[in-house]
C-alpha cells in the first residue's frame, strides 16, 4: 500500500513524525507493507515551489491509496493573493481527488468528559457524524468576484447544488446511517433558500429507498442550537458544505478538544484524503506541544475507510484510548490528575500501548509506568 504523506504546516510535520512511526509499527505488526512518502502541501509547498499545491504533489495523491495530510495554513501566508494561500492548495486538492463527502465523526470520550465546555451531562454519550458535502456549495459555486471599486465596490459568491450533487451525497449519508443507528438529520435554509429547497426535495425522495432511517429536516440555525442543547439526539448529520464547515466546528467542541477529532474526505472509488478537524496552530509549533491524537486516529481512519485494515485500525485506535486512561494528556486536554506530556512523550506512550496487552494496562498502568488518575 501506498500513501502520500503531506505534513504541510505549523505543528503538521511534529504530528505527523509521530503518526508515521505508529502507522509503521502498527503494520509491521500486522504483516502490511506500507510505502509512505511525504509531498510539500499548503504554506510549505509555497515557499519551496510557488504554490500550496505542486502539479507533482497532486500526482502523488492521485496514484496513492490514501493521503494522510496533518494541517496547513500559517499568518505569514495570509497576505498572499488568494490562488497562492495554503487554503487554496486544499480546496484545489478536495476538488482534485474529487472528494465530495467529508465525514468527521464526534464521540465523547467518557476519561475526557471534563474537559469540554459544555456540562457533562449534556455531552455524555455524544456519538455523531456529520456528512458534509465537500466539493460543491457556496465554496466552489460560479459566478464569484469582485467588480467595480471604492464604495461602488461588489464581491460575490454564488450558492449552488445540483441534484445529482445533493443525491450521491445523501446516498452516503443514508448508508452511514444504516449502519450506525438509523438516523439521519439533513441541515439546510430551506425556510429561506432556494438552493436548501431542493437540497431538501432531494433527500426527502431519496428517504423511501432507505424505509430503516428516520429522516429529519432541519433548519441550519436550529441545528447550530440543538446541538449544544441536546447533541445525544444526533447520529448522522448530513449538510452542505458551508453549513458543514460550521457545524462540524461546533460538534467539535462537545469533545472538549479539537485536537481528537479526525476526519475523511471520500470520492467516487479514488484515494480518500485524511486528516484531522483541527489547524495547523502555528502558535505552538515546534514547542513539542502539539497533540498528535487527531492525526493517529485519522490514520486510523484511513486504515480502515481508504485500506480495509480493520484490525490495524482498531489496534491504533485502542492504543489512544489507553493513553487517554493511563492519564496522559497533552497541554490542550490537561486536566487535574493527569500527566502532562509533549507531542513526541504521547508518541513513545503510543508506541508502547500498541505492545501492552489492554488488561494489563487497565489493570496497573504499570506496562507505562503511568498514573492512572483520570480528570
Ligand atoms: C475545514 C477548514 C477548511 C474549510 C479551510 C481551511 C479551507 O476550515 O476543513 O473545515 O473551510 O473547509
Ligand atoms: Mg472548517
Amino acid at each position: 500500500m501506498n500513501i502520500t504523506l503531506l505534513p504541510g504546516d505549523g505543528i503538521g510535520p511534529e504530528i505527523t513524525a509521530v503518526t508515521k512511526a505508529l502507522l509503521q509499527a502498527v503494520c509491521s505488526r500486522h504483516g502490511l507493507r506500507l510505502a509512505m512518502e511525504e509531498a510539500p502541501m499548503g504554506g510549505a509547498a509555497v515557499a519551496a515551489c510557488g504554490e500550496p499545491l505542486p502539479e507533482e504533489t497532486l500526482r502523488r495523491c492521485r496514484t496513492a491509496d490514501a493521503v494522510l495530510l496533518a494541517a496547513i495554513g500559517d499568518p505569514q501566508y495570509d497576505r498572499l493573493p488568494r490562488w497562492q494561500r495554503p487554503e487554496s492548495g486544499l480546496l484545489a486538492l478536495r476538488a482534485g481527488l474529487n472528494l465530495f463527502a467529508n465525514l468527521r465523526p464526534v464521540k465523547v470520550i467518557p476519561s475526557l468528559l471534563g474537559a469540554s465546555s459544555l456540562k457533562p451531562e449534556v455531552v455524555s454519550g455524544v456519538d455523531l457524524l456529520v456528512v458534509r458535502e465537500l466539493t460543491g456549495g457556496i465554496y466552489f459555486g460560479q459566478p464569484k468576484g469582485r467588480i467595480g471599486s471604492g464604495a461602488e465596490e461588489r464581491a460575490f459568491n454564488t450558492m449552488t447544488y445540483g441534484a445529482m450533487e445533493v443525491d450521491r451525497i445523501a446516498a452516503m449519508a443514508f448508508r452511514l446511517a444504516s449502519q450506525r443507528r438509523h438516523q439521519l438529520c439533513s441541515v439546510d435554509k430551506a425556510n429561506v433558500l432556494d438552493v436548501s429547497q431542493l437540497w431538501r426535495e432531494r433527500v426527502e425522495r431519496m428517504a423511501s429507498a432507505y424505509p430503516g432511517v428516520t429522516v429529519e429536516h432541519m433548519y441550519v440555525d436550529n441545528a447550530a442550537m440543538q446541538l449544544i442543547r441536546q447533541p445525544r439526539r444526533f447520529d448522522v448529520l448530513l449538510t452542505g458544505n458551508l453549513f458543514g464547515d460550521i457545524l462540524s466546528d461546533e460538534a467539535a467542541m462537545l469533545s472538549g478538544s479539537i485536537g481528537l477529532l479526525p476526519s475523511a474526505s471520500l470520492g467516487d472509488g479514488g484515494p480518500g484524503l485524511f486528516e484531522p478537524v483541527h489547524g495547523s496552530a502555528p502558535d505552538i509549533a515546534g514547542q513539542d506541544r502539539a497533540n498528535p491524537l487527531a492525526m493517529v486516529l485519522s490514520a486510523a481512519m484511513m486504515l480502515r475507510l481508504g485500506l480495509g485494515q480493520e484490525d490495524a485500525a482498531t489496534a491504533l485506535e485502542t492504543a489512544v484510548d489507553q493513553v487517554l486512561k493511563a492519564g496522559f494528556r497533552t497541554p490542550d486536554m490537561m486536566a487535574r490528575g493527569c500527566v502532562a506530556v509533549g507531542c513526541r512523550a504521547m508518541g513513545d506512550h503510543l508506541l508502547a500501548a500498541l505492545d501492552a496487552p489492554v488488561e494489563d494496562m487497565d489493570a496497573s498502568g504499570t506496562s507505562t509506568g503511568s498514573s492512572q488518575a483520570a480528570p
